[in-house]
């Protein structure tokens, strides 16, 4: 349809647009989308904005989100203008919508909305940075043995298209006793001359431990100071499970892309990631899918590249699910709604009480760090003579959903998070006190 015939056709559907019935909760109700009215650090509020049941504490809700009520009104009001509509609701929005969520995210994240890709998961950012990266036969990579399946695949299936090696380094031999002087010094032991990308992973979903990124993005930082252009190295960071619980503006944590989905401590909806680069990083890389931003109309031959900022050019093209995808505002503006300094304030207070408990017991092992500089919303461990598979189905039958770490070593793990209290947590570590 052409464009002014559409506009024309529109007004109505605007108007009925914003006022969207839900049906969230089982409740019929008209909700103006994106006020949620929520307070800042009021828990109990938002714990009732989530459908999540209440059968079972939740210690494993950082996995994929439940959608909160403002994001699920959100879906809704999309879902319903689509079904209704596709063509003419699609064509309305799409030439402003991803700058428009970009710009929310970019709020969050304290960083400029040109700089931001969207995707549907970690996993797509990862391999799409992965995959884009110029590299050459001898170029080498640098990751760590700590890692997500994730990174290391997109890595792994870059090397052999490219002829680059993967170096893998451990950045502490016993997680409870890491410390930023140990990491760093085995980081900078790692890079050689040939090194061109370091990947590194802020919050380890292996056994809780949050890597310094801000100290190893300045010892990078003055390593590249010493290094020609053709020879800098650039610092890739998955940060799915720092995102949404630490107080850090994205662009001040000196990584050069930082990759994260969005469907977890964000609470956004599910299927939705994005990924963060400065000027530099993006300088380096190649678009893998095309998008269906402006770049579309650059190829119709209406535009130039330079007018197309870089984020839009590097989110990956083709049709989404679109009602989730455009939601994703809504949860950046709840956290927003929330505070950053309190959510930060509320996960690590959980966490604590956590791992207070956990190193009382004699019969646990505890492998994440004690203090909260190199931990986050993660606590792992072990109880002796139970196999991590079996703590957590005990712990299913006795009314609480933790997971185990889906790795080569693999332990029983705890992710206190905003729908959490501290009797929640203290109900936990009674049922793991009585496995001894
Ligand atoms: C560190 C890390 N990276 C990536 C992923 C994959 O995330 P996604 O499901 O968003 O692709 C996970 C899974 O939880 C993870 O723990």
């Amino acid at each position: 349809m052409l464009r002014r015939e559409f506009l024309n056709g529109f007004g109505l559907s605007v108007g009925a647009s914003l006022l969207a019935p839900s049906t969230v909760l089982g409740v019929q109700t008209t909700t103006a989308i994106g006020t949620s009215h929520i307070q800042p650090g009021d828990w109990t509020a938002l714990r009732n904005l989530f459908p999540l049941t209440r059968k079972y504490i939740q210690l494993s809700t950082f996995l994929l989100a439940s959608h909160p009520k403002p994001v699920a009104d959100a879906i809704e009001k999309h879902r319903h203008a689509f079904d209704e509509n596709p063509s003419d609701y699609w064509h309305h929005h799409f030439e402003t919508i991803d700058r428009d969520i970009c710009t929310v995210a970019g709020q969050y994240m304290g960083c400029e909305a040109k700089n931001i890709a969207l995707t549907d998961s970690t996993t797509m950012g990862l391999a799409m940075v992965y995959s884009g990266l110029q590299l050459q036969p001898g170029d080498e990579v640098l990751q760590t043995v700590h890692d997500h399946y994730s990174t290391d695949m997109s890595l792994a299936y870059r090397a052999q298209r490219t002829g680059a090696k993967i170096n893998r380094i451990a950045l502490y031999d016993d997680p409870a006793q890491v410390s930023t002087d140990d990491v760093l010094k085995r980081m900078k032991a790692a890079i050689t001359p040939n090194t061109r990308v370091f990947a590194a992973t802020w919050v380890h979903s292996s056994t809780g431990v949050k890597l310094p990124i801000r100290a190893m993005a300045d010892t990078i930082s003055a390593l590249n100071k010493q290094r020609k252009a053709n020879q800098q190295i650039l610092f890739c960071v998955d940060g799915v499970h720092g995102f949404g619980i630490e107080d850090q503006n994205i662009s001040e944590l000196g990584c050069d892309f930082f990759i994260a989905g969005t469907h977890k401590w964000i609470f956004g909806p599910r299927g939705t990631g994005l990924v963060w680069g400065n000027d530099k990083a993006w300088a380096q890389s190649e678009p893998v899918i095309p998008s269906f931003s402006a770049s579309y109309e650059v190829w119709m031959g209406g535009m130039t590249q330079d007018q197309v900022p870089v984020g839009e050019h590097m989110s990956p093209g083709g049709f989404h699910s679109f009602e989730h995808r455009w939601a994703l505002p809504e949860a950046f503006k709840l956290h927003l709604q929330l505070g950053k300094a309190n959510v930060q304030q509320r996960i690590h207070q959980l966490n604590q009480q956590t791992k207070e408990g956990l190193a009382k017991m004699p019969h646990v092992t505890l492998y994440t760090p004690a203090g909260n500089e190199l931990s986050s919303g993660l606590v792992c461990f072990d109880v002796e003579g139970v196999s991590p598979a079996d703590v957590v189905k005990t712990m299913h039958n006795k009314g609480i959903i933790m997971s185990s770490t889906p790795y080569r070593i693999s332990y029983a793990r705890f992710a206190p998070s905003l729908l959490n209290n501290e009797q929640e947590i203290e109900q936990a570590l009674a049922e793991i006190q009585a496995l001894a």
